[in-house]
């Protein structure tokens, strides 16, 4: 029986409000070249008081029922990769769930940081290939700018807000995912963290004195783990593909740091033509950084029929992730 698994429908969504890097400037000891020349970003989206993870999710993933042309009742499992939910339980994919009436489905959350999406993905494709499920929305969804330490000039310039989806489905033969790698260090777990609000450091109000309910990163260290890492995921993925890097027709990779892409590109030997980016307009939104760039690379007309698409993602856990995919132009299910 045919199980290739693909993407049938993508969404994304960013809320309006922009902070500039020269807005930044007012109000933490940094300069637009300063962001620039390290990072690549020149601005990034922020969400409304009122607006949760959710609220974000539920915008993309109707984006990405519509592009598949299914409705809710038709989703099986909703699989949201969050840090930041909307509260520790109940989980962001249950909240969707409601929100969009995915009667039918199974909801639940993923926690792989910044590799989530990819992670989601690869999970959902399983699902599928088993038998087990037949569509399956995956969303990548994040509010960083909720824990941000907005005084913090080595974290608060370097993320933002968004969320993109895709509709997993069964696909025309040998298109879709063909080959996949996940992976992690827990010995890592301390680079970036969320240290308070959990069952290690409960919220008191010394935690909020002193700042603890904000992300913290050694930003330098993660830095050196995914310039390693990235370039390696790839190419374990594209092994399991059986394809070299030369075949890959557009790399999108986890938005971080402009440096971080082109390190990826250069140890994959791609020219950055072949090399989707966005990270000037977004910062790094975790989770919602690879759909959210699938999606725009998409609407460009970037992604082709036939086309070899390559994700990569890392992030906190440590975790990496990437994937392999034939795109099918045709946008349509083979089940
Ligand atoms: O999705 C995974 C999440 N995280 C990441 O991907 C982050 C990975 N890490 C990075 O992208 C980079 O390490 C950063 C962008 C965070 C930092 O860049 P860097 O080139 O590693 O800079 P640095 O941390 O070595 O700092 C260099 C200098 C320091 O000053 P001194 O000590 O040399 O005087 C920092 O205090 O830059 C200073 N600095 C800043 N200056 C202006 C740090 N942040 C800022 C800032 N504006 N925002």
């Amino acid at each position: 029986m045919n199980r290739s698994v693909g993407i049938i429908g993508l969404g994304y969504y960013v809320p309006d409000r922009i902070i500039t890097n020269k807005e930044l400037e007012s109000f933490v000891d940094t300069s637009d070249s300063w962001i620039i020349e390290r990072t690549g970003i020149k601005e990034r989206r922020i969400s409304a008081e009122t607006e949760a993870t959710s609220d974000l999710a539920e915008k993309a993933a109707s984006a990405a029922l519509k592009d598949a042309g299914i409705s809710p009742e038709q989703i099986d499992l909703i699989i949201v990769a969050t840090a930041t939910p909307d509260m520790a339980f109940p989980s962001v994919a249950c909240i969707v769930q409601d929100k969009i009436k995915a009667y039918n489905a199974a909801a639940f959350d993923l926690s792989a940081g910044c590799s989530g999406f990819v992670y989601a993905m690869i999970t959902a494709e399983q699902m599928i290939k088993s038998g087990l499920y037949r569509y399956i929305l995956v969303i990548g969804a994040e509010s960083l700018s909720k824990i941000l330490d907005w005084k913090d000039r080595n974290t608060c310039v370097l993320f933002g807000d968004g969320a993109g989806a895709a509709v997993l489905a069964v696909t025309k033969e040998e298109y879709g995912i063909l080959g996949s790698h996940m992976g992690s260090d827990g010995s890592g777990a301390e680079l970036l963290k969320l240290p308070a609000g959990g069952s290690r450091m409960p919220a008191n109000e010394k935690t909020v004195s002193e700042g603890m309910h904000f992300l913290s990163m050694n930003g330098n260290e993660v830095f050196k783990f995914a310039i390693k890492v990235m370039g390696e995921a790839a190419v374990k993925a594209l092994e399991g593909s059986g394809l070299t890097a030369d075949d890959i027709d557009l790399l999108i990779p986890h938005q971080a740091n402009i440096r971080i892409i082109q390190s990826a590109a250069k140890r994959l030997k791609l020219p950055m033509n072949r090399v989707f980016v966005n990270v000037d307009k977004y910062g790094n939104t975790s989770a919602a950084s690879i759909p959210i760039a699938l999606c725009e690379a998409k609407d460009a007309g970037l992604l082709k029929e036939g086309h070899i698409i390559a994700l990569v993602g890392f992030g906190a856990g440590l975790t990496w992730a990437a994937s392999v995919i034939r795109w099918c132009k045709e946008d349509r299910t083979f089940a």
